[in-house]
């Protein structure tokens, strides 16, 4: 799946948050006429990060505050913690954003378990 925005919505300096689905919303930031895009969920406690402010390339939380790179999705401490970042192409003013990964995922989890196959 993917998501499409103007370039012109994503606000200079902030992130902007972008609903996919019930299942995913994206934190998507620009630094320096590069785009970025999210998961809108800290991997600390599940905090919204587009509610969170940019400093420089880093995104932080704002909740506890931990700070991310915008560039890797790595948090600068503790390093184990990494956001869950998607592909953002961009064409003339148009930002594409492939979500595939997480469309698959939400719809993994709506397949019923048991659900019978052909002939069963
Ligand atoms: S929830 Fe983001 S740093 Fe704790």
């Amino acid at each position: 799946m993917i998501v499409t925005l103007g370039v012109a919505e994503v606000p200079a300096g902030r992130p902007l948050a972008v609903r996919v689905s019930e299942a995913l919303t994206l934190a998507v930031c620009e630094l320096e006429g590069s785009y970025f895009a999210f998961e809108n969920k800290c991997p600390h406690r599940g905090a919204p990060l587009a509610e969170g402010e940019l400093a420089g390339e880093l995104i932080v939380c704002p909740l506890h505050h931990f700070k991310f790179s915008l560039k890797t999705g790595r948090c600068v401490l503790p390093r184990h913690l990494k956001l869950r970042g998607f592909t953002v192409s961009r064409e003339g003013d148009r930002l594409s954003i492939d979500v595939i990964d997480a469309a698959e995922r939400a719809a993994a989890d709506t397949v019923p378990a048991g659900t019978p196959g052909p002939g069963g």
